[in-house]
């Protein structure tokens, strides 16, 4: 661990946030890439370029502020419907941020995760994408999960599938499965619950992202278009995260 990252409260106490009331696990739908470039009268790609640098502020800003998990939806299931030139671009983008990000990504001793239907990628940036998990595999501050081909419909089929399978083969009976072993199938096993999840572009919805992961998150919408989008508005996303009562069904 780096000496800047040794005290994340003092950053966290510095912008104005209360250190005793800050999410672990944080995931972002980041939207509005299209309408950016759309207002400027550019090709939608070029929103894309713009936010695959607002993915490096708010990465790097977690880490700051003592973030556990950061989960950006980057490209869902839904999105291979796209033109095929828009998606070779995000693939191309994808490619370049897993190759550009290693050398941040280590220097803020962040591990990259992958969770989504990863056999659809290109076989090229899937390399590069192995690459990149591997060679951040053991650091610790952070984990950056990115949701890639990733569908919250698809990942409880994959786990009904895997689970139906060792029932299947004996090791397990219909009545010993419990949320856990959901839970244990799920494409990242290990990771908290989502405490608050942040749309851009003033959307409303959820769009097929974290269903068992996100049940219990609280959800702000800001109005920032994801290109437009940076630490500023993210503090303000948890000042309104940090204002919330969560009663998890108690009184
Ligand atoms: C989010 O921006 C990025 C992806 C979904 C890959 P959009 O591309 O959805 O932008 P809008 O919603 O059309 O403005
Ligand atoms: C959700 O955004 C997916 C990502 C941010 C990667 P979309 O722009 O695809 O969602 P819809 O189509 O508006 O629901
Ligand atoms: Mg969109």
């Amino acid at each position: 661990m780096t000496l800047t990252h040794a005290k994340p409260h003092v950053h966290v106490r510095a912008v104005g946030l209360d250190p005793t009331r800050m999410p672990r696990h944080v995931a972002i739908i980041m939207d509005g890439n299209g309408r950016w470039a759309k207002a400027r009268t550019w090709d939608r790609t070029r929103g894309h370029q713009q936010g695959a640098e607002v993915v490096r502020t708010i990465t790097t800003e977690s880490v700051k502020l003592g973030i556990d998990r950061l989960t950006l939806f980057a490209f869902s299931s839904e999105n291979w419907i796209r033109p095929q030139h828009e998606i070779d671009f995000l693939m191309l983008l994808l490619d370049q941020f897993l190759v550009g990000e290693l050398p941040t990504l280590m220097e803020n001793d962040v591990r990259l995760e992958a969770i989504g239907s990863l056999h659809r990628l290109p076989a090229n940036v899937r390399a590069t994408l192995d690459h990149t998990l591997s060679a951040t595999a053991d650091n610790r501050t952070m984990v950056l999960s990115l949701a890639l081909s990733y569908g919250g419909r698809d990942e409880l089929t994959d786990a009904c599938r895997a689970i139906a399978t060792e029932v299947a083969a004996g090791r397990i009976a219909p009545h010993e499965i419990t949320q856990e072993t959901i839970q244990a199938h799920l494409y990242a096993p290990r990771a908290e619950d989502v405490d608050l999840v942040i749309r851009t572009a003033g959307e409303q919805r959820l769009s097929n992202f974290l269903p068992w992961q996100a049940t219990y998150a609280e959800y702000v919408s800001v109005e920032a278009l994801w290109p437009d989008f940076g630490v500023a508005p993210y503090h303000a996303a948890l000042a309104e995260f940090q204002t919330r009562e969560r009663r998890f069904g108690g009184v």
